[in-house]
Parts: structure tokens; sequence; C-alpha cells
């Protein structure tokens, strides 16, 4: 380990406040390892007046550690849309660096992990979307952010799980008896659970979400019958039917915060679950959980990395950043 990276008093007392949080998460021997890249990478911030996004499926380490704006999709966006930070280190998956550099093509977007991708975004091509259309003449198109530029340029409006319904009843006020949403078919047909707008899908699943079955939330219930099921839009239509809540990761995490459960579980990533434990500490988390291996490519080292590097950064043809705008630009008008 590098002098600046070895555990001196100095980094355990700038560390001290966010161990405290997270002390059941990380052994001591094991926080040694972490914190002086948390301090160092707080520092390195500071200098360059850079800004980590972090996403809400962030090890605890990245996401209290190093995160200066934390959340969901759609909160993540909007805040990068705000930032007057001159760097912007996405610390979640590649779509949504993409995103943060559609809304702020000046800055300096970078991404710890290139390969960090996402299954839905890889289940459609911007030529995809044009074959829909030629396929649906004139009926909008509701592309979901977890996609890249090429499609959403290719797209009327965007969406995340928090607002997806919300944006696609927008469109039925418009006049719009039908959309068509990619890529993910969960999302869409529990959209069209939920209007009265009929809804094209496409054919794309979340391959962490897709997993979570019915049975795994009765089961639970039958060893803790009050334990409050909260699933993430993802998931199947008969998984959402046996839970007690659907929202996106900032709806679950604020329900937790107001709502305070005994005992509850997370139909989505597993990182989630422990930040919300972190943070909620009556709440107790328990039950299954999903790994998305896309997630955990980003790590403190990456991010540090990242940060002294000033690499490797996300680029997008300037063309397709301005018409893919026009969808992001659009979600955040309609939600
Ligand atoms: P949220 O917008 O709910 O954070 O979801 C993003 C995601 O990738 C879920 O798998
Ligand atoms: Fe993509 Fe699913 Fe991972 Fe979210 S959890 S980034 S939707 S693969």
């Amino acid at each position: 380990m590098s002098a600046q990276l070895q555990y001196t008093e100095e980094v355990a007392k700038a560390t001290a406040p966010i161990y405290e949080k997270l002390s059941k998460q990380y052994e001591q021997e094991q926080w040694e390892s972490l914190a002086p890249y948390i301090y160092r990478i707080n520092q390195l911030k500071a200098e360059k007046n850079a800004v980590i996004l972090a996403h809400n499926y962030m090890t605890p380490d990245i996401f209290y550690g190093v995160g200066d704006i934390v959340g969901d999709s759609l909160m993540l966006a909007q805040e990068a849309a705000k930032t007057k930070a001159n760097i912007i280190v996405q610390c979640g998956v590649h779509f949504m660096a993409e995103t943060a550099k559609i809304l702020c093509p000046e800055k300096k977007v970078l991404m710890p992990d290139m390969k960090a991708g996402c299954s839905l975004s890889e289940s459609i091509t911007g030529a995809d979307v044009r074959a829909l259309k030629e396929k649906h003449p004139g009926i909008p198109v509701v592309t979901y952010v977890n996609t890249s530029a090429d499609v959403k340029a290719e797209s009327d409006v965007c969406c995340t799980s928090s607002n997806a319904l919300k944006i696609v009843n927008e469109l039925g006020k418009q006049g719009h008896d039908t959309v068509i949403m990619t890529p993910d078919k969960f999302l869409a047909q529990n959209v069209a659970a939920e209007t009265d707008v009929k809804v094209i899908f496409w054919e794309g699943t979340c391959m962490v979400h897709e997993r979570f079955t019915p049975q795994d939330i009765i089961d639970m219930r039958k060893s803790y019958d009050d334990i409050v099921v909260l699933a993430h839009p993802e998931c199947p239509p008969e998984v959402m039917a046996e839970a007690d809540y659907a929202g996106s990761t900032a709806q679950m995490d604020k329900f937790i915060k107001e709502k305070q459960p005994k005992r509850a579980m997370l139909m989505t990533e597993c990182s989630m679950s422990d930040n919300i434990a972190a943070a909620n500490p009556n709440v107790e988390m328990i039950g299954t959980c999903q790994m998305c291996p896309h997630m955990k490519r980003i790590t403190l080292p990456k991010i540090l990395h990242c940060l002294e590097t000033e690499s490797p950064e996300v680029e997008i043809d300037p063309e397709i950043a301005s018409r893919a705008r026009k969808a992001v630009d659009k979600m955040l008008e309609l939600s």
C-alpha cells in the first residue's frame, strides 16, 4: 500500500463519523483497509472540484464514504443537471454516466469501470427502436433510462422506475391511447396493470430482478408474518402482486424511513438493504436479495484511480447526445 494509503491517526479521525454508521457492516480490520481510500478520494474531490454520484446499489463504503449525491436514477439525473462541479464521477452503471453526460455535455464525466453495463441496456439498439416505430407509426416511444444514448435518441420520452406510470398517463392525457415502452417488459407490464393506456412492450429484462419469485415472499411470510415486502418494478408482475409496496430504489428508501417497519424485505439488489440497514437501525432487514454484477464492478480503488488519472471519460457523439437530451428533458419536464 502506498504511503498515502495508510490507516493513520488522521485518516481514522476524519473517517470516524462514517465508521460510526457502518460498524455493523465492516469489521475494524476491514475498515482500516477501506478508510485510507475514502480519505484520499474525498481529498481529491475537493482539489479537483469533482462530485461523486452514487446509485443506491453502491456498497456502503462508497455510498456513505464518498458519495456526494446519492439516490435512484431519476435523482442522480436531476442532480447531475444542477451540479456546479467540473468533474462528475458516476458510481453506478454506464447508462447512468451517459445520462449525466447528455445533461452536462460541457463537463468531464468519468466512469470508474467502463464495463459496468446493464442487461436491460444491452437488450435493445437504436436500430431496434427505429424498426418498432416503423411497425407502429405515430405511437410514442417511452424508453427506460436503462438504455444507451443511441436508444434514447430514437425515443420520444425517457422514464425511470419512479415516474414511468406518470409519464404514460401524461401521454394518455395528451390523447395517446397506446404507447411503446422499451426495453423492460416487466416494468411495462407493471405500468400496464395500472393505466388505461395500452402498452406495447419489448422483451428486455433485468438479470437481477427477473430472478425473484412469488415463492420467495410466501416462504418469508411463513417465518415472519409481520414482514413488510417492498419490490422494485423491474420484478415480474407475479412478484409485485405478492409485495406490500412497489417503488423505485429511492421510493423504497423513503418508505422505510417514514414507516419504520419492524422487519422488511427488499426484492432488489443486495447493497440497497445494507444501505437502508445502516440508516435505519430499528428496522430489521431480512430475507433474500440478488447481486448486480455490473454495479459491483465499482470499487474504492477504481474510483481513486479514475479521479487520479481523470479517466476513463464518457464521450457521446454530440448529434446523438442532443437528440437523446430531448427525450431526457421531456421526462424531467413531465415528472
Ligand atoms: P432506480 O431508478 O429505481 O434506482 O433503478 C435503477 C436500476 O438499475 C434498478 O435496477
Ligand atoms: Fe441493470 Fe438490473 Fe443491474 Fe439495474 S440491477 S443496473 S437494471 S442489470
